[in-house]
C-alpha cells in the first residue's frame, strides 16, 4: 500500500463521536498531545506524554483525527497541580497542569525539531511562573440576561468567567476586580452581544508596568464614553494611572477600533528593560512578559557585542525594545516597524532616555529593508540585522534582501517554530547556517515558544 492509501485506510478506522483509549506519546509544535490509534495519528489538546486518557473524537481529517479528553485514566508522571482553579477550562494556559521542567523540555524539543541540535544553548528559564504578565484583555459578553467577563474557552467565543488570573500582574488583578464591580455590578453597563451586535462594553484591557506597579485601563465600547466615567474608574484603585476609551462598533473579531481617547489620567505606562525606560500606550506592541523580555534583550545585546557589529537594523521593532536597549552597545541602529502607534511610542521612549543614535522608519520591512541596507552599505557599513517578525514569519523578499546585500550576521527571534523552520530553510539555501540558538521562555504555561537563532553567512565576500 502506498502512503496515501495507508492514510486513507487508517482514517477510515476512526469516526467522529467515537471514544478512544489513548496513550499520549509526545507533543506537537502546537503543544497538543500526540497519540495513535489503529495507525492514525490522534491529536489530543491538554493531554501530555505519559498520560493514558479516554478521549472523544471530534473530527477526522486526512491523516489525523482530533479528540478531547473525557477522563485521564492514568496521569503522566509530569503532571502537577495547576496554580489556577480554572486551568482546565480557560484557553490561556493549556500547559499549566504540566511541571515547569517538562514544559521547558517540550519547548526546547519543538525548536530542536525545527532547527536541528547544532548551536543549541541552554534555555533562558522563566524566573516567575505567576504574576508575570503585563497585558490582559478580558472580553465582556451578554449571556441571556447576565453580563459575563473573563477569558475565552479554547477555540471558542464562550466566556469562562474569571475572578482572578494568577499569571497577570497583581495590580491588574486588583484593578480588574474593582472595574467588574463598578461597571457591571454598580453601573450595570450593558455587555456586548456578539450575535446581535448590541450592547456597550466589549473588552476590559489592562497594561501593567511591573517596574512601577502602575496600570493603564482600556475600555473598548461600541459608543464613546464620557470623561466623568473615566474619572470614576481612575479613582477605583491607586495603581490605575490612566483610562483610555477605544470605540469599536464594528462586528467581527478585532479587539480595537480605529481611535483612542484618554478619559482621565495618563495615556501610557512606563516599563523598564536593562538601562532603558519605555513609554507604552494601550495598543503599542510590547512583550507580554516584561521580565523575560529583558533577559531576551540582554541575550541579543550579548550576541551583538560578540559579533563586533557597529550598525544594527532592528526589523519588526515594536516600541523599540531591542533597538533602544542596543543604543549604547553600537554606533547606530535603524528600526523598522509598520504600526504608527508603536513607532510613536518608540520615538517618545528614545527621547525620554536621551537616545539619539536610533532612527525609526515607519513601514513594511519588505519594502523598507532593501533601502536601509543600501543606505548603510553605501557607507561601507554592513549591518547586523535582527528579525523579530509576528507568527507569520518573514516575507520571502525580506530574506532575499539579506542575501542580496550579503549581510554577514542575522539574529532571528521567532515566536513560531514552523515559520522559523521555513525561513531558516530559505536562508540556508542562500548560504547561511545557524551558529547559535536558545529558547527564551516568555510564555510559561501557554502553548507558545520564543527562540533566538543566530545565523552567519558562509564565507561572505567570497561568493
Ligand atoms: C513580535 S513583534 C516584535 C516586537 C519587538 N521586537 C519587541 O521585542 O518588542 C512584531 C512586530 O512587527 C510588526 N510588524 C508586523 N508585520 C510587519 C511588517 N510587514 N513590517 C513591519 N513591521 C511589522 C508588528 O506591528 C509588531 O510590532
Amino acid at each position: 500500500m502506498d502512503h496515501e492509501a495507508e492514510e486513507t485506510a487508517a482514517t477510515a478506522r476512526v469516526r467522529r463521536g467515537q471514544a478512544l483509549e489513548l496513550a499520549v506519546e509526545s507533543l506537537n509544535p502546537a503543544f497538543e498531545g500526540v497519540a495513535s490509534h489503529a495507525s492514525l495519528q490522534v491529536l489530543v489538546p491538554r493531554a501530555f506524554p505519559g498520560d493514558r486518557v479516554r478521549a472523544r473524537v471530534i473530527s477526522v481529517k486526512p491523516g489525523y483525527a482530533r479528540a478531547l479528553v473525557e477522563e485521564v485514566l492514568s496521569p503522566s508522571p509530569d503532571r502537577v497541580e495547576a496554580p489556577c482553579p480554572i486551568a482546565g477550562e480557560c484557553g490561556g494556559c493549556p500547559l499549566m497542569p504540566l511541571s515547569y521542567e517538562a514544559q521547558l523540555a517540550a519547548r526546547v524539543a519543538v525548536v530542536r525539531d525545527a532547527l536541528g541540535a547544532q548551536g543549541e544553548a541552554p534555555p533562558l528559564e522563566a524566573e516567575h511562573l505567576v504574576r508575570f504578565r503585563g497585558k490582559a484583555v478580558f472580553p465582556v459578553a451578554r449571556r441571556g440576561r447576565r453580563s459575563l467577563v473573563g477569558f475565552y474557552a479554547p477555540r471558542s467565543h464562550r466566556i469562562v468567567p474569571v475572578e482572578t488570573c494568577p499569571v497577570q500582574g497583581r495590580h491588574t488583578n486588583r484593578a480588574y476586580a474593582a472595574l467588574r464591580e463598578h461597571l457591571l455590578g454598580r453601573l450595570r453597563l450593558h455587555a456586548y452581544d456578539e450575535r446581535k451586535g448590541t450592547g456597550l462594553l466589549r473588552y476590559l484591557v489592562f497594561r501593567e508596568s511591573l517596574l512601577k506597579g502602575h496600570v493603564l485601563v482600556g475600555l473598548v465600547t461600541t459608543e464613546a464614553l464620557d470623561e466623568g466615567l473615566g474619572r470614576e474608574v481612575l479613582a477605583l484603585d491607586p495603581s490605575i494611572v490612566g483610562v483610555v476609551n477605544n470605540v469599536n462598533a464594528a462586528r467581527g473579531n478585532a479587539i480595537f477600533g480605529p481611535g483612542d481617547r484618554t478619559l482621565a489620567g495618563k495615556d501610557h505606562v512606563v516599563e523598564g528593560a536593562l538601562d532603558v525606560r519605555f513609554r507604552i500606550g494601550l495598543r503599542a506592541f510590547y512583550q507580554v512578559n516584561p521580565r523575560q523580555a529583558e533577559r531576551l534583550y540582554a541575550e541579543v545585546r550579548e550576541r551583538v557585542a560578540a559579533s563586533g557589529a557597529r550598525a544594527v537594523v532592528d526589523a519588526y521593532a515594536g516600541v523599540g525594545g531591542i533597538a533602544l536597549t542596543l543604543a549604547r552597545t553600537v554606533a547606530r541602529v535603524v528600526a523598522i516597524e509598520r504600526e504608527a502607534e508603536s513607532v510613536r511610542w518608540a520615538r517618545s521612549s528614545a527621547e525620554l532616555n536621551g537616545i539619539e543614535n536610533v532612527e525609526f522608519e515607519e513601514g513594511d520591512v519588505a519594502e523598507v529593508l532593501p533601502h536601509v541596507l543600501e543606505r548603510l552599505g553605501a557607507g561601507l557599513v554592513v549591518p547586523l540585522v535582527i528579525l523579530d517578525p509576528p507568527r507569520q514569519g518573514c516575507d520571502p523578499a525580506v530574506l532575499e534582501a539579506l542575501a542580496a546585500a550579503e549581510v554577514p550576521s542575522v539574529v532571528y527571534i521567532s515566536c513560531n517554530p514552523e515559520t522559523l523552520r521555513r525561513d531558516v530553510g530559505r536562508l540556508r539555501e542562500r548560504g547561511y547556517r545557524v551558529v547559535h540558538w536558545r529558547v527564551a521562555d516568555l510564555f510559561p504555561h501557554a502553548a507558545h515558544v520564543e527562540v533566538l537563532a543566530e545565523l552567519r553567512l558562509n564565507d561572505p565576500g567570497l561568493r
